[in-house]
């Protein structure tokens, strides 16, 4: 019996040795070590030996058990060790190649725009405003002077939901709201997006306009075309930029003007976007009509007002030299990411 089981000592320790993976070596404790495997079925020999035999060869058997679970056991580890060094080799990190650079998102080129003119007037002691974007007619049209059957009404393109709401036409409808709810003096812009059924190469159903306005007691037209002079060269980055008022008409202002600026692509000496003028419009501006003041219960005796209107995609494409209004709406990452922080 002890021939026996040193020959499978012998035979189970060289198995080991040779096991190339764990499912190997798993397979091999089954065979010798397992309910029916060959050092077991030995051990139940033992104990049909005569008693004086049966703990000497007990003992042997135990012994062997014992010193092939401990040779599985080393190799199992050994291979767990050599399994672990190839997955490091494999997965090796080599730390000398370049880095992959994040890629930085940057703000749309017409909120750029929106900040800057913001800054621009709360520099000037200005606060920002915003009003709903579904409005209601009264605050739209009415309470700007512009009656049912007053021909501007027309040329809003307004999208409406019923007779009473629309999507607003312009940021106008700003100056009503925060007139009607707070005391003068008051200095506000309202940036915002406006709404009109309008679209081709230079109209989008939605584009962003900001209004402004001063209510304060003295305020005349000279401090409306300092204001904006002064705006729109800061705007431009530009202090001799030419600045123009031409008398034109709204419904909410009187007098009214619309505002230029010298071509700043050809320098006034005419191209394709200044229609060969030299001059391009910016802006709608004049002094708050009496009438609105009526509405919204400002006390027109005592005070007056200035107000203006821009259009941000506009002013954007001219300050970037953007030629084509749809590309703000694309959102062609080639397109927006030319607008990074700094450009
Ligand atoms: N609301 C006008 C528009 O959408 C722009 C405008 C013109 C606003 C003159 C004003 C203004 O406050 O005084 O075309």
């Amino acid at each position: 019996m002890q021939e026996e089981l040193d020959a499978i000592r012998t035979r189970a320790e060289a198995d080991i040795d040779a096991a190339e993976d764990l499912d190997t070596l798993e397979q091999l404790r089954v065979a010798y070590l397992g309910k029916k495997g060959a050092l077991t079925s030995l051990l139940k020999q033992v104990g049909q030996l005569e008693p004086e035999a049966r703990k000497e060869a007990g003992q042997a058997v135990n012994a062997a058990k014992e010193a092939v679970q401990q040779r599985l056991e080393a190799r199992r580890e050994e291979l767990a060790r050599v399994a672990l060094d190839r997955r490091l080799e494999a997965e090796r990190v080599d730390v000398s190649l370049p880095g992959r650079d994040a890629e930085v998102g940057n703000l749309h080129p017409v909120t750029r725009m929106l900040e800057r003119i913001e800054d621009l007037f709360v520099a000037m002691g200005f606060e920002v405003d915003q009003g709903p974007e579904i409005e209601d007619a009264f605050h739209n049209f009415e309470a700007l002077n512009i009656p049912e059957d007053h021909p501007a009404r027309m040329m809003h393109d307004t999208f409406y939901f019923d007779d009473h709401w629309l999507l607003r036409t312009h940021t106008s409808p700003v100056q009503i709201r925060v007139m009607a709810e707070r005391e003068p003096p008051l200095r506000t812009i309202a940036p915002g997006r406006v709404f009109r059924c309008d679209s081709d190469v230079t109209h989008t159903p939605m584009f962003h306009q900001v209004e402004g306005f001063v209510v304060d007691e003295g305020v005349t037209f000279a401090h409306l075309k300092g204001l904006m002079k002064d705006f729109l060269q800061r705007l431009f980055e530009r202090d001799d930029l030419p600045v123009r008022f031409r008398p034109s008409y709204f419904p909410f202002t009187e007098p009214s003007a619309e505002v230029d600026i010298g071509c700043v692509l050809c320098e006034g000496t005419g191209c394709r976007v200044c229609k060969h003028t030299g001059w391009l419009e910016v802006l709608g501006a004049g002094l708050i009509h009496p009438n609105v003041f009526g509405y919204v219960g400002v006390d027109a005796e005592r005070y007056s007002g200035l107000a203006f209107g821009m259009g941000v995609e506009r002013l954007t494409m001219l300050r970037y030299g953007v030629d084509d209004l749809r590309l703000f709406f694309e959102n062609d990452v080639r397109f927006l990411a030319q607008f990074q922080k700094g450009a």
